[in-house]
This record gives C-alpha cells, structure tokens and sequence, in this order.
C-alpha cells in the first residue's frame, strides 16, 4: 500500500466508542496515512482531544472557530486538502445533523464543505439506531453521491444491550479507509491466488507438509483486492484470517488445490500460485490411525501430485501465469528454469530459508523476456505490490 501522504478528515462524534478510535489513529499513522481530527465537543467527555493530538500528531480541531494558521478559512481548507473524510463514531445526533445541513461545529461545517467520497460509520444504543428518525436520517445520507453509510456490526453494547449499533473493531475500520484509499489499477480483473502449505494426509492424524505460513500469498490476495481486484484466494492450512472482499476457499491436499483452481482457472485473468504445494503424496491412505507398532508405517511409499501450475499453463488462454520458486541455491537459474518448463509468464524467487514463516521477503522477480529485478528485504504487504506493479506492466 502506497498510502504516504495521503490525508483523512476523521469526524470523532460523542458515543462511548469513542475509545475504539485511539487505536484506529494508531493504526493509520502505522500505514502512514496522515489523519486529522475533528470532534465535536461531546466526544471530548470521552476521550481527551490530547490524547488524539498527541497519536495524529496534529491539531485536534472542535469549534467552527478553531484553526490551524490565522490565514486558513479552517473547514474549507481541510476539505481541499483531504483524500477521504470518515466518520467513526457517527452519533443519531450528527447523523441527523449531516441528513438537515446543519452547521454548528468544525466536523459539520467541514462535511458540508467537503466534496470527496465521506465514509460513515454509525454507532450507538440499538433502539436509537432503529429509530424511524435515526433511519430516515440515514436514508437521505445513503441518497447523497459522496457518503458510503457502513452498516453498524451486531452484538453487546456498551449500554448493556444487546443488538444492532455496534461500531466495527478498528483493524477492520483501518481496513476499509486503506481500500477507499488504494489506487484501483487491477479494477475489472479477475484474479486467482493461492497460499499456505498443502497436507497430504497418511492417516487421519499424520500428514506430510512443510512450514509455509501462507503470509505471503494472503498479502498478494489482500492487495489485489484493496487494487480493486476481483480476488479469489485458495489456501491450504495456515492459522491466518480470510482477508475482506476475497472469495475464500479452504483446501487440504495438493488434489483438492488442483480440483479448486482448475475450477475457477477458465474465468480469470491472472493467476498467482503461492502455494507451496507438496510435490509427493502417501500412495495409500489409512482411515484408521495407524498403529506404532505396525511396521508399514517404518516405509512411507510416495506417489506423485499433479504440477498444478504446469497443468493448468497448458490449458490456459488468456491468462497471465505467475509462480515462485522458493530454492536453497542458485535461486537465479533454477527459477528460469522452472519457469521456462512451467511456461509461467513471471516467477518469483527467494531463498526458502529467507522466506518460511517470516513477515519479510526478500525477491527476485524474474518476466518470461528476460527482465529481472532484484528488490531489498521488505514486509510481505510491500513485496505483494511490487508483484502486482510488475504484472500491471505486462497486462
Ligand atoms: O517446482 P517447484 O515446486 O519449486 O515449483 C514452484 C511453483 O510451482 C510454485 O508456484 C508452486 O505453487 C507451483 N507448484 C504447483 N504444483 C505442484 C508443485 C508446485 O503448482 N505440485
């Protein structure tokens, strides 16, 4: 995510949510989103504008009447200004506010100034969300070109309750904001990606497979979605979360892998395969746990697995084909190689032992042409763009 620079108005209104806000600002600053504050003067009795000063490293601004520099007219500069304005926690009160016109503090003035995409997300006591006010309100604001109205999540309320009013957990707030956010240059194309390890089960309880944590190909399935992608992700095993607006489908064994992508191959643009997919399988399977002190567990004979990458390049059309090679020497030839045999479009190449298991990748990306690129030790969120950016030159 290329998010440096890029500038959010973050209304902060008067529910005891409030709270939940300190960690979004946090979370924002980490993805380097610079993020400026307005409350209104009820939210300050629940959280300290100094707290939110001191997280965006800016001004927190309250009244009509504050300003950043005696020159600015405040609210029409912060609207010129802003990439995005949210409003998170969204009161009945400003709700209605925003749904009337009324322009009695910054955050108000500034929405009625403000001519980009403004994301709203309501919190409050369940019978105050389902009030026929409350949903009229909401309803003009949906008819409003510029304002996204999110849907409050379900579950205890801090008034003890419990129903519909929740406001979301921040991760999935920051979540949202970095999408609104992110260029949408893969908007209209389909792609396919897998991740994780495969299992190749000998029993029940036994399994052969290898330390992929999947971390890799979920960041390139997380990306291409923020990208404006149509995504679908089929992973093996791995103890990550599904990533939002993905089609997730969960496989265990390299066959079902193959079944899976084959499957959804025919309708996609571009397919990425992650998935360190085990090469061998068990020839037989038990369905009982196998006994330790049967001697046919002593010999594991192997048969092997469908090349999933190479099955499918000879049958596809139109699509672009990118693998990895994950190597433990000469990285450079033998990813040439696999992909010349393979008839990839791009491969990917690190050194496996650089790569299992951690947050960072350091890679090789190597076209069909011959183009190479070397990048440094990055996080896997980085490494997943630099892929789509160099499939974004070749389709
Ligand atoms: O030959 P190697 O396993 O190193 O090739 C790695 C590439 O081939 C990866 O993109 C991997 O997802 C893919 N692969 C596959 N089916 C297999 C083994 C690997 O598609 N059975």
């Amino acid at each position: 995510m290329r998010l440096r620079g890029r500038r959010v108005l973050l209304g902060v209104t008067g529910g005891i949510s409030v709270y939940k806000i300190c960690e979004l600002v946090r979370l924002l600053k980490k993805s380097n989103i610079d993020v400026q504050v307005l409350m209104t003067e009820e939210a300050t009795k629940f959280v300290s504008p100094e707290t939110f000063r001191v997280l965006s490293q800016r001004e927190v601004l309250i009244s009509t009447f504050d300003y950043l520099e005696a020159s600015r007219v405040e609210h029409v500069q912060l609207a010129q200004e802003a990439d995005l304005m949210v409003i998170a926690p969204a009161t009945a009160n400003t709700l209605a506010k925003f749904a009337n016109g009324i322009a009695d503090n910054m955050l108000t003035c500034t929405f009625l100034a403000y001519k980009g995409k403004v994301v709203v997300f309501p919190s409050m006591n369940s019978n105050m969300y389902q009030h026929p006010a409350t949903q009229r309100n909401i309803s003009i604001l949906k008819n409003y070109k510029n304002v996204e109205v999110m849907e409050p999540a379900s579950g205890e309320l801090a008034c003890g309750v419990s129903g519909k009013g929740r406001l979301p957990e921040p991760e999935e707030i920051c979540e949202e904001i970095i999408f609104q956010l992110s260029v949408k240059d893969f908007d209209g194309k389909k792609v396919l990606v897998t991740a994780g390890p495969t299992r190749e089960h000998i029993d029940p309880v036994r399994f052969l497979s290898n330390p992929s944590s999947g971390k890799m190909g979920y960041a390139i399935a997380k990306a291409a979605a923020r990208r404006g992608a149509d995504v679908w992700l089929v992973s093996g095993p791995t103890n990550l979360k599904a990533p939002n607006r993905v089609r997730f489908i969960n496989v265990c064994s390299a066959r079902e892998m193959f079944e899976e992508t084959r499957k959804i191959f025919s309708s996609v643009d571009i397919l990425i395969m992650s998935a360190a997919v085990a090469d061998y399988r068990p020839k037989t399977f038990s369905s009982q746990k196998i006994k330790k002190e049967e001697t046919r567990l002593k010999v594991i004979e192997l048969e092997k697995n469908p090349d999933i990458i190479l099955e499918l390049s000879k049958i596809k059309s139109h699509q672009f084909v990118v693998g990895f090679a994950a190597e433990t020497e000469e990285v450079l030839n033998n990813a040439k190689e696999k992909m010349n045999r393979k008839k990839m479009d791009m491969i990917v190449a690190n050194l496996a032992t650089q790569a299992f298991q951690k947050d960072t990748n350091k890679v090789i990306i190597i076209h069909k042409d011959g183009t190479t690129r070397f990048l440094p030790e990055m996080p896997k969120e980085e490494v997943a763009d630099e892929i789509l950016d160099e499939i974004s030159l070749k389709i």
